[in-house]
C-alpha cells in the first residue's frame, strides 16, 4: 500500500487550551471541520485487506442478520467472508491500525498534546449503510474522526450510571438508549467523547471511522507493577506482626484490628522509594508487545552497524522518559536505561521520541555522545528499533 498521507494531511484545527479546560475527560465535544478536507489515508478495500491478514485484531458486527440482534466475528477474515456479508447493517473494525500502517502515525502525532503513552491505538472502522456497533459505553476517551462518508452519531450529554445491557450478547450493547445528542458527522469532523457517555453511530452511506483511543490505567495494574518491581529490587518485604496481640476474642475471628493492621502495612509498602514508584511506573507505561531480551533471538548490535543504515522504531515499541535530579530514565517496551541527566542528551533524546524513522544522520548526530550510542545499541539489540532493509 502506498499512503503519502503526510503531503495532505490537514492540521488539527482546534483551540486546545479552551478543549482541555472544558472538554478532556469533561464532557463531550463536536469538533466540526477540525481536520477540514481530511482524506482517508486507507480506503474500504484496503482495510478488508488489512482484516485478512495474521496477527490483526479485527471484527465484524451484525446486525439482525442471524437469531440474536447482534452478533460478532473475529478475524483474520477471507475474501469469502466479505463476499458473503448482507449489503448493509455491518461494521468491519480493525484496531491497532498504527501498527500496520506506520504512515498513521502522522496523524496520531496531530493528538502530541495528550501524552504519548496515554494514546492506546488507532482503529479503522468501515460500514455500509445502517452499519453500526449498537449503543454502548466505552470506558476510555476517544477521538471519533469521520474519515470517509457520513455517520450519525447520537449521544448522552450525561454520564452513564449502570445501564443494563442486552443479555446474552458477545457485545456489551445497551439495552435502553436515551440520547440527547443528535449530529450528522462529515469526513473532518470530530466527535471526542469522554468514558463513560453513552454513543451510538449509524452509517448513512459508505463510511468509514477512525477512533484514537486513549488508555488509563486501573489501580490494580499499577499495583501489580509496583509489587512486581519492590519484588525485583529485592527490598525486604515486610511480614505481618502483631506484637500487641489480643486475647479477647475467638480464635476463628479475624477482627477489624487484625484487617487495619494489614491496611497500615500495605500503606507502609506503598511509601517506598520515589525511584522505584518511578520505575514500576515507567515500565508499565511502556511495556508492550516486543519480545523481552531474553526471548530476543538476535546478535548484539555494535556501532558499525547502527551507523549504516536507517531504524525504524520498532511498530510495537513504545519508548517514554523521565527526568530525575542526576538522571534521565529511558523506558522503552517495559526496560529502563538510565542516561547522564545533561541538557544535550535530554534534547537529542527528545528528537529520537519524536521521531518514528531515525535517519543514518540523526544516529550519527546521536552517537557524539557515548551514553546515547549505549541507549542505541540497547534498543537495536532489543528490537525496540529496526533497521530499514533497502
Ligand atoms: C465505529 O467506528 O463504528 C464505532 C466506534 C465507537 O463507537 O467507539
Ligand atoms: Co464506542
Amino acid at each position: 500500500m502506498d499512503h503519502s498521507l503526510s503531503n495532505q494531511l490537514p492540521v488539527l484545527d482546534i483551540d486546545i487550551q479552551e478543549f482541555v479546560a472544558h472538554y478532556w475527560q469533561k464532557k463531550p465535544c463536536l469538533l466540526r471541520n477540525a481536520l477540514s478536507g481530511f482524506d482517508s489515508a486507507v480506503s474500504p478495500e484496503e482495510l478488508a485487506g488489512l482484516a485478512c491478514e495474521e496477527d490483526v485484531h479485527c471484527r465484524l458486527v451484525l446486525e439482525g442478520s442471524e437469531e440474536k440482534p447482534w452478533t460478532v466475528r473475529y478475524g483474520p477474515f477471507e475474501e469469502q467472508d466479505f463476499l458473503d456479508l448482507p449489503v448493509s447493517n455491518y461494521s468491519l473494525l480493525v484496531s491497532e491500525c498504527e501498527k500496520w500502517i506506520p504512515e498513521l502515525n502522522d496523524l496520531l502525532d496531530q493528538f502530541r498534546f495528550i501524552p504519548d503513552w496515554r494514546i492506546d491505538d488507532l482503529m479503522i472502522s468501515y460500514a455500509p449503510e445502517g452499519g453500526s456497533v449498537g449503543p454502548h459505553v466505552d470506558q476510555y476517551d476517544v477521538f471519533l474522526l469521520q474519515a470517509l462518508g457520513t455517520r450519525r452519531w447520537q449521544y448522552c450529554e450525561t454520564i452513564s450510571q449502570d445501564e443494563a445491557i442486552i443479555p446474552d450478547l458477545e457485545l456489551a450493547i445497551l439495552q435502553d438508549f436515551h440520547p440527547d445528542q443528535n449530529v450528522i458527522l462529515n469526513p473532518g469532523d470530530i466527535l471526542y467523547l469522554p468514558p463513560g457517555f453513552a454513543h451510538h453511530g449509524v452509517a448513512l452511506d459508505r463510511c468509514m471511522t477512525y477512533s484514537i483511543g486513549f488508555r488509563a490505567p486501573t489501580v490494580t495494574s499499577v499495583l501489580e507493577s509496583f509489587t512486581l518491581e519492590s519484588e525485583q529490587a529485592g527490598d525486604n518485604v515486610e511480614r505481618y506482626r502483631d506484637t500487641d496481640l489480643e486475647l479477647e476474642r475467638h480464635h476463628a475471628e479475624i477482627t477489624d484490628t487484625e484487617i487495619a493492621r494489614f491496611r497500615d502495612m500495605v500503606s507502609r509498602f506503598l511509601e517506598q522509594s520515589p525511584g522505584l514508584w518511578c520505575d514500576a511506573i515507567g515500565k508499565m507505561l511502556s511495556d508492550s508487545a516486543v519480545a523481552t531480551p531474553e526471548d530476543v533471538d538476535s546478535q548484539p548490535v555494535h556501532l558499525s552497524d547502527l551507523q549504516s543504515s536507517n531504524w525504524i522504531r520498532h511498530p510495537e515499541s513504545r519508548i517514554l522518559y523521565h527526568c530525575s535530579a542526576q538522571t534521565i530514565e529511558v523506558y522503552y517496551n517495559g526496560h529502563v536505561h538510565r542516561l547522564p541527566q545533561q541538557p544535550e542528551i535530554l534534547e537529542k533524546l527528545q528528537t529520537l521520541c519524536e521521531n518514528y524513522e531515525w535517519s543514518a544522520e540523526l544516529i550519527r548526530e546521536s552517537l557524539k555522545i557515548e551514553s546515547l550510542g549505549n541507549l542505541l545499541i540497547e534498543l537495536a539489540t532489543n528490537q525496540a528499533i529496526l533497521p530499514i532493509e533497502d
